[in-house]
């Protein structure tokens, strides 16, 4: 009882998307997901799928999948060298992912030290194969530009980079994704690619946004609905330097994975999720 009502703290979402993830391991072909449930997500688990929504596990397990898909895809017709994570929590895609691929995750600092360790004493243990994964701790809401910039720079050299930025965007504030994105443009070249996935505006008026946020009002902290941010194609489709190429949301990623939707659109927190290719 005690452990139910311990607030949670943001950074331990990423606790929570793993978790989903490893409770469908066939829908999100994440196999090492399950390294990271403990019994206090599992309880809070068990609470947000009965008072948000029950279909949260196949919304997480189907992002996986497709951006694994996607980055899988990339690397078999070598476009993409450099995998490069923007507030990776505890996403295990070096693990999905071909051995020859390089790693850039970057997290609060206190998420990347805690991963890495944990990755260490796993792949000591044997449970985790070795991957070539740099670890940055960085908080996007501070000036972070230069420093990682240099950083980033100094590991991928000219490589092609996949960017990816998922479960993270609905935190920040409209200004911290434009100087995200600008930082984006910054670091790629022409043929890069970037996937992001965000909510639309509409998901506000469902009745599991309204349960998301009584929900996080209780455990997390007082929040109101503007404390979230949502984006709309539009904002996709006019990214200097870049083209959309793809966008998927769950609706259209369990018709092509065939994944049975069991609640009605109402009490479902529908994510999108796109694809775009530097082409200047
Ligand atoms: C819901 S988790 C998603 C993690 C991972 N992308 C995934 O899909 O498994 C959100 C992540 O965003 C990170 N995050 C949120 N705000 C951030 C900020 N201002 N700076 C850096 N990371 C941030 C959190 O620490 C957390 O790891």
């Amino acid at each position: 009882m005690t452990e139910k009502r311990e607030h949670i703290k943001i950074h331990e979402t990423a606790f929570v998307t793993s978790t989903f993830r490893a409770f469908d391991e066939s829908l999100s072909q994440d196999s090492f997901a399950k390294l990271w449930q403990n019994s206090k997500t599992e309880q809070w688990i068990k609470e947000y799928l009965d008072k948000v929504s029950s279909e949260e596990t196949y919304t997480h397990c189907l992002r996986n999948r497709y951006f694994l898909d996607t980055i899988k895809n990339f690397i078999q017709n070598q476009e993409v060298e450099v995998l490069i994570n923007f507030g990776s929590g505890f996403s295990m895609y070096p693990f999905l992912l071909n051995e020859n691929l390089i790693h850039i995750e970057i997290d609060k600092p206190e998420i990347v030290d805690y991963k890495k360790d944990k990755i260490q004493k796993w792949q000591k243990e044997n449970m985790l194969p070795n991957r070539n994964i740099h670890f940055i701790g960085v908080d996007f809401s501070k000036s972070y530009q230069e420093k990682l910039l240099s950083e980033i720079e100094s590991i991928k050299g000219n490589k092609s980079t996949f960017i990816l930025i998922e479960g993270v965007l609905f935190f920040l504030t409209r200004k911290e994704t434009n100087d995200l994105f600008d930082f984006f443009n910054t670091i790629q070249k022409k043929g890069d690619y970037i996937g992001s996935a965000s909510f639309q505006e509409t998901i506000k008026k469902t009745k599991a946004f309204q349960n998301l946020l009584s929900f996080f009002n209780q455990k997390v902290s007082k929040t109101s609905q503007d404390d979230y941010q949502t984006i709309e194609d539009q904002y996709y489709e006019s990214i200097h330097n870049y083209k959309l190429i793809d966008h998927q949301d769950y609706f259209s990623l369990s018709k092509k994975y065939k994944n049975t939707i069991n609640q009605s659109k109402e009490l479902i927190l529908n994510e999108n999720f796109y694809l775009l290719k530097r082409d200047k």
